[in-house]
């Protein structure tokens, strides 16, 4: 990847301006309690049909909400980057600050991203208040993922046609102490939404 075209370090004339209205102020005018309710688990896990239907049922509750989906994430401002775990270590840098940036403008936001290093999450955990930031692991297993194979991804990577594939060549580190965990070969997705929903409630 490419350096940074300018670091904060070498520009100590920015600081942060100090802004009037509070996130609270933003949070409170949407009667809800902001947090990042984060994903993560192997491709074709089933991470963005859950945060889809969780976002239309936290709509139909009145909630104001966004998803962050790692496909879609990778079609804008992170279309420069590819699948090397440096590349990812960016890409979920990226994810976490704008979710970061969503949470302080009084959203309920929805992470969707394979996340594979525990490092990486870590370091998004990190830019969150205690209790603002969920961290959910999809742990559907490598052969269910590969068996439905909904983009052909695994197929074309068994076949070593995509290198750094997540559970083949490129590891994933599962969570150590996910607040939640849902296995979609075991739970449905009306099951598995509920179980979030749940989750939010409660926290
Ligand atoms: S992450 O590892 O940086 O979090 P992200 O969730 O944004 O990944 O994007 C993963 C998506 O890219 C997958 O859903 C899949 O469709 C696609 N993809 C393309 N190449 C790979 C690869 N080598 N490993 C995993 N997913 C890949």
């Amino acid at each position: 990847m490419n350096k940074p075209l300018l670091a904060a370090v070498e520009q100590p004339q920015i600081r942060p301006y100090a802004l009037s209205l509070s996130c609270a102020s933003r949070a409170a005018l949407k009667q809800q309690k902001p947090c990042c309710l984060w994903l993560t688990g192997l491709s074709g896990a089933g991470k963005s049909t859950l945060a889809n239907l969780l976002e239309l049922r936290l709509n139909q509750l009145g909630r104001h909400t966004f998803i962050l989906d790692g496909d879609n994430v990778r079609h804008g401002l992170c279309s420069d980057l590819g699948m090397s775990a440096e590349a990812r270590k960016e890409n979920i840098r990226r994810m976490a600050e704008v979710a970061r940036l969503m949470v302080d403008a009084g959203l309920l936001v929805i992470v969707s991203a394979i996340s594979p290093f525990r490092a990486d999450r870590e370091t998004a955990r990190a830019l969150f208040e205690p209790g603002e930031f969920l961290e959910v692991y999809i742990s559907t297993a490598f052969a269910t993922c590969a068996e439905r194979d909904p983009k052909g991804l695994y197929q074309a990577a068994l076949a070593g046609q995509i290198k750094d594939f997540t559970g083949l060549d490129s590891p994933y580190e599962a969570p150590l102490q996910a607040d939640c965990e849902i296995d979609t070969a075991r739970v449905g997705v009306e099951q598995a939404t509920a179980r979030l929903l749940q989750l939010l409630l409660e926290k």
